[in-house]
């Protein structure tokens, strides 16, 4: 019988958790960075339960957004900032979903809007772990999930213009419950840009970082994480 996405989800969390346990990539003492959405909560779920059974001890977490913060603290997961000097700037490992991922692990992140602080915490991490269910691994980007650009409000035309050029169309994000645009966690705006033809990740990622009054892209293409994504079989694809 197969599996619904919400199951696999919760099956990549705790197959990723259990197995970077068991490969001894996730041990005690460790600094952990902790991602957002519906498929990272379910992984620091299961971390929880690693701490509370006893496996692991002294787990240090950086998180990605409010979201994840109080979860955690829900949870009695210690949380420190990447600037605490028992972090220091420096992660062991980061734990995160993904909006997209292609056959080389290029990601598309920011769905939940928290793309900044998700991109500050895997690019200082030694490694970095994504999971997923199977309707986000995707043969090429651009044209689907609409990629997410923070951006400064007060340059939000001239952004659009900029990226219009480079042939996006742009949807400012909007509030839900909340008339005018989503803000987030940090003050900004997001620009949701579609193509109409596949583009080059890597290539987009760094054009459009350049762009003045641009915060951060949802592009993630330096990184090679390992990939866990769930199939509806029940099954769970390890992807290096
Ligand atoms: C938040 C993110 C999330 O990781 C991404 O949107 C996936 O979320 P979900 O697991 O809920 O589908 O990038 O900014």
């Amino acid at each position: 019988m197969a599996i619904t996405k919400d199951e696999q989800k919760v099956l990549a969390a705790k197959t990723a958790i259990d197995t970077l346990i068991e490969q001894k990539k996730i041990f005690s003492g460790m600094k952990i960075g902790l991602g957002t959405g519906s498929t990272a909560l379910p992984a620091v779920k299961r971390l929880s339960e690693r701490i509370e059974d006893g496996t692991l001890k002294d787990i240090k977490a950086v998180v990605t957004s409010f979201q994840t913060e109080n979860y955690c603290k829900d949870l009695g997961i210690p949380v420190y900032t990447l600037n605490d000097r028992a972090i220091d700037g420096e992660l062991d490992l980061a734990i995160d979903g993904a909006d997209e991922i292609d056959p080389e692990n290029n990601l598309i992140k920011g769905g939940g809007a928290a793309l900044l602080l998700e991109k500050i915490v895997a690019y200082n991490s030694k490694s970095y772990a994504i999971v997923a269910d199977e309707s986000k691994s995707v043969t090429n980007m651009g044209t689907k999930f609409p990629l997410p650009v923070e951006i400064i409000g007060g340059a939000r035309r001239s952004v659009e213009k900029e990226l219009n050029k480079m042939g996006a169309k742009c949807v400012l994000r909007e509030g839900v419950r909340k008339c005018g645009p989503v803000i987030t966690d940090n003050g900004n705006q997001i620009l949701d840009c579609t193509w109409e033809k596949p583009v080059n990740p890597a290539e987009m990622e760094e054009k459009i970082a350049k762009i003045v009054g641009v915060v951060e892209v949802g592009f993630f293409t330096k990184l090679r994480p390992t990939a866990f994504i769930a199939h509806s079989d029940g099954s769970v694809e390890i992807r290096n």
